[in-house]
């Protein structure tokens, strides 16, 4: 085992370690103790076997910026160049790598970065001992070696100008925050008010463990953005939506198909219909390997399903014929829908969760909370599924969550809430703004 140090992004801290454990597990990699991990740092120190495992673990990470080979620590440079030379390791890693190219990178946490009292070049010449022979290149340097300064700001907004910690490493691998940039909502041609920003829908995936090559199913794909998030890493990806104005999108330049031509990703898109969740018609044998989620708030839309409100009203009209043909088999028939809960909707989402994921399978979806102290937020619970996490995005006055539940078939008997009303008007209450 090697000593490796990961350098998060101190941001979604209710999502962070979910996201690397999820990625850890997904690679089977069982040697990290997180009793290490604390939200108030972005440092991990974690025990692995090579540099090819670290480069897997954190290779797709969003919220981690790199992960480093570890190399030393200490408050002052002074102390830190001490621990660098007592690690038993230090001598065999330089000779490791004394030949390469190189380069020397700063990557500060919480610094000032308007603060220009630091002298880089001094602070490189102080490695000086280490005495690699290779190359310095500014440019594509195999090695690139990295301090990371961490300061004591001056209040939550100003950085400070001193540096309290150091640490010293050398790059194994930069996690796919570049991800962000790509997938960024700006620059994506189609899109719409229920699009889901790129970092959260990103890590949604991770945390969901979608898998190259396997099958994830959106059922309330909207525009796309959790189909775009499962096919950036390697997922084939079928999506449904009731409103065929989302499945069908604003012409050939602005879809849910041309966003994925536009990422190079055409191959990941099998498919969007529309359909009501409710009423599925995906084969009952298409084994469907993650769902991951964003159902309807109610917020800008009330739920509806597939249905009549008043049945009665419908009764003896259902072989109405136009022009000789059932008025319900013309490609322009519009079927009726009446309301539905968010309760009813999610505990059908489970339902369907269990009978379509195999065991170990991930279903992951966000579900909106308002913030009252006095109301105690319930979380969806089936017999079958562990729930794994459940991850707060807090606004103002309300919050959505990330629940996150693996399978584990018939016999695993969890606790069970379906049919309790769990997230009564919400829709209400957000338009009265919680009061
Ligand atoms: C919060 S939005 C999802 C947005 C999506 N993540 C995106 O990127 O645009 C919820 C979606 O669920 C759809 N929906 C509502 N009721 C549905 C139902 N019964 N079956 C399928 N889709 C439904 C809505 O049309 C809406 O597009």
């Amino acid at each position: 085992m090697k000593k490796y140090l990961l350098f998060m992004v101190h941001a979604h801290l209710n999502f962070r370690k979910a996201e690397i454990e999820s990625l850890a597990d997904l690679f089977n990699i069982e040697s990290i103790d997180y009793s290490k991990y604390s939200d108030q740092s972005p440092f991990l120190i974690a025990d692995l076997k090579n540099d090819e495992e670290a480069s897997t673990w954190i290779k797709r990470s969003i919220l981690t910026k790199a992960i480093y080979e570890y190399w030393g620590e200490g408050e002052t440079m002074e102390d830190l160049h001490k621990s660098i030379k007592e690690q038993p390791y230090t001598e065999k890693y330089i000779k490791d790598y004394e030949l390469d190219s190189f380069k020397f990178e700063f990557e500060t946490y919480k610094g000032n970065s308007k603060n220009n009292n630091v002298d880089r070049v001094k602070q490189i010449e102080s490695f000086r001992y280490l005495d690699f022979k290779g190359k310095i290149r500014m440019k594509d340097a195999k090695q690139i070696y990295t301090v990371i300064e961490k300061y004591q700001p001056v209040s939550e907004n100003i950085g400070g100008d001193k540096p309290v910690y150091h640490y010293f490493g050398r790059l194994v691998q930069r996690s796919n925050r570049s991800a962000m940039e790509k997938y960024d909502l700006k620059k994506r041609p189609y899109k719409g008010t229920t699009s889901f920003e790129a970092e959260l829908s990103l890590v949604s995936a991770n945390i969901a463990q979608v898998k190259p090559g396997t099958i994830m199913y959106d059922p309330f794909a909207g525009t796309g953005s959790f189909l775009v998030a499962g096919g950036h890493f390697g997922a084939l990806v079928i999506g449904s939506d009731i409103d065929g104005r989302m499945i069908r999108g604003k012409g050939a330049q602005a879809s849910i198909n041309s966003n994925f031509k536009k990422y190079g990703e055409s191959e990941k898109f099998l498919d969007v219909i529309t359909m009501d969740f409710t009423h599925n018609a995906l084969r009952s044998d298409l084994m469907i390997d993650t769902i991951l989620c964003d159902p309807p708030y109610g917020i800008r839309e009330s739920i509806k399903v597939l249905g009549a409100k008043n049945p009665e009203k419908f009764e003896g009209k259902e072989d109405v014929e136009i022009d000789g043909e059932k008025a319900y088999l013309k490609r322009d028939y519009i079927p009726t829908k009446k309301p539905y809960s968010l309760d009813a909707l999610l505990d059908d989402l489970l339902q369907y969760s269990t009978e379509r994921l195999p065991i170990g399978g991930r279903l992951a979806f966000w579900m909106p909370t308002a913030n009252d102290e006095n109301i105690e937020t319930i979380v969806p619970m089936h017999s079958n599924l562990e729930l794994k996490y459940n991850c707060v995005q807090d606004f103002n006055k309300w919050s959505r969550r990330l629940l996150v539940y693996i399978n584990r078939g018939d016999g695993y008997n969890g606790s069970t809430n379906a049919g309790k009303q769990r997230t009564s008007n919400f829709r209400d209450r957000y338009f009265k703004n919680f009061n």
